[in-house]
């Protein structure tokens, strides 16, 4: 599938202002970068541009600031890890107006081949609103914009699409290639069998986040696996969640898998524990049970040990397979053995494999599996809305190639 956007490819960027929006929403836990692989991601394009001799003016958010800048959402450390990465010189124009004097003066007195990181662009709320002037203001800092930011494409916010009313010089950076080449692919061409595991969002899981975005939000939000599908079967489904509102979707894909003879495998048993861990990660009992008869007082928190060879099995008989959603609590080690069975049936399997989405992602990287996937996206929202059809607005700006 081509790609049909302009891409850095395209062009040699010597001389220009390149303002490159990277998703360096990065983890972070008192000031420390606790997972930098989106760091990793943006590199080649950042290295590309350098060598263009470009100078190379760098923005992305971290986190979900309220009511503009907070310290703790400083991109101030992702400087200094992008400099060790870079070998060379990251200035951080430290300003709460994103596009104030400080920045200005950094981009001011910019060599070619040289890295200015803005501070957090969500310290403007108009960032978020997508209001023009903001946009303006980040245009004007630049002669050409590359959006290499896949995680942040399902935002339509000034820095992701706004600033392209005001830069007419548009292209996709290496990673944002990369991603819409897989993720794409998968959506549209899949070379078959094909297996994709999908856990809707707000279908297959309700959350429950007990911590605010950007502090920890990765390691510390308590998760809890809603069991839509067997309650939509009319099963007993004990002390497990459920959004009813979700039901009618489950009988939906129910019925026309069925109608368009798409094999739809659902769990048979589930491992299921009395009282949900605090914190997420201390000791559980569980029983296993069939998925039809879990107990009234138990709550289903994993697979169990026969639909981890049913899931298995569809990943050695597919040459394409995408996964997105782990199978259950991956955060305890007992109830991360249904997501480990899959990562390692995808981690031994020739097939294609993809990994999307936010938590599987960080599933995998957990069980030391990510170097044995194809690809694994730096997306969450986003790769989920990608592979749901849906246009993105951080690449539907892009120009055409
Ligand atoms: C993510 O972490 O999914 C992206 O960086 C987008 O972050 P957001 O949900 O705060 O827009």
């Amino acid at each position: 599938m081509g790609l049909g956007k302009k891409t850095i490819d395209d062009e040699n960027y010597a001389g220009k202002r390149v303002l490159v929006r990277c998703d360096f929403n990065v983890p972070m836990k008192d000031g420390v970068i606790t997972n930098d692989n989106r760091i990793n991601a943006a590199l080649p394009t950042i290295k590309k541009l350098i060598a263009d001799g470009a100078k190379v003016i760098l923005c992305s958010h971290l986190g979900k600031p309220k009511n503009g800048p907070e310290a703790k959402f400083s991109l101030a450390p992702v400087a200094v890890r992008l400099s060790e990465k870079l070998g060379q010189p990251v200035t951080f124009a430290d300003d709460d107006n994103v596009v104030g004097e400080n920045a200005k003066a950094a981009v001011a007195t910019m060599g070619n081949g040289e890295v200015v990181l803005l501070q957090n662009t969500r310290f403007r709320k108009e960032e978020t609103k997508n209001e023009p002037a903001f946009s303006e203001e980040l245009a004007s800092l630049a002669d050409a914009y590359v959006d290499d930011a896949f995680g942040s494409c399902h935002r339509a916010h000034c820095s992701t699409a706004g600033v392209t009313d005001y830069v007419k010089d548009t292209a996709v950076g290496y990673l944002m290639e990369k991603e819409i080449k897989y993720l794409g692919n998968a959506v549209n061409d899949p070379v078959r069998p094909f297996t994709l595991f999908w856990r809707r969002q707000g279908c297959g899981q309700v959350e429950r986040h007990l911590q605010p975005a950007g502090e920890g939000r990765h390691a510390d939000h308590r998760r809890r696996h809603g069991l839509h599908f067997p309650e939509a079967q009319g099963y007993e489904i004990g002390k497990s969640l459920c959004d009813d509102s979700k039901l009618d979707y489950c009988k939906d894909m129910m019925a026309k898998a069925k109608e368009k003879g798409v094999k739809l495998l659902l769990p048979v048993d589930a491992a299921c524990i009395k009282d949900f861990p605090d914190p997420i990660d201390a000791p559980v009992d569980t029983v296993i049970v069939p998925v039809t008869a879990i107990p009234a007082d138990k709550e289903g928190c994993d697979i169990g040990p026969e639909s981890m060879k049913l899931f298995a099995d569809a990943v050695k008989a597919s040459k394409t397979v995408v996964w997105n959603g782990p199978m259950g609590v991956f955060e305890n080690p007992t109830l991360a053995a249904g997501t480990l069975a899959v990562a390692k049936a995808m981690a031994e399997s020739d097939a294609t494999t993809v990994i999307g989405g936010g938590d599987s992602a960080a599933a995998v990287q957990q069980m030391g599996l990510g170097d044995k996937m194809t690809h694994i996206s730096t997306g969450g929202g986003a790769s989920l809305e990608y592979l749901e059809g849906k246009e993105l607005p951080g690449i539907a700006v892009i120009q055409k190639a």
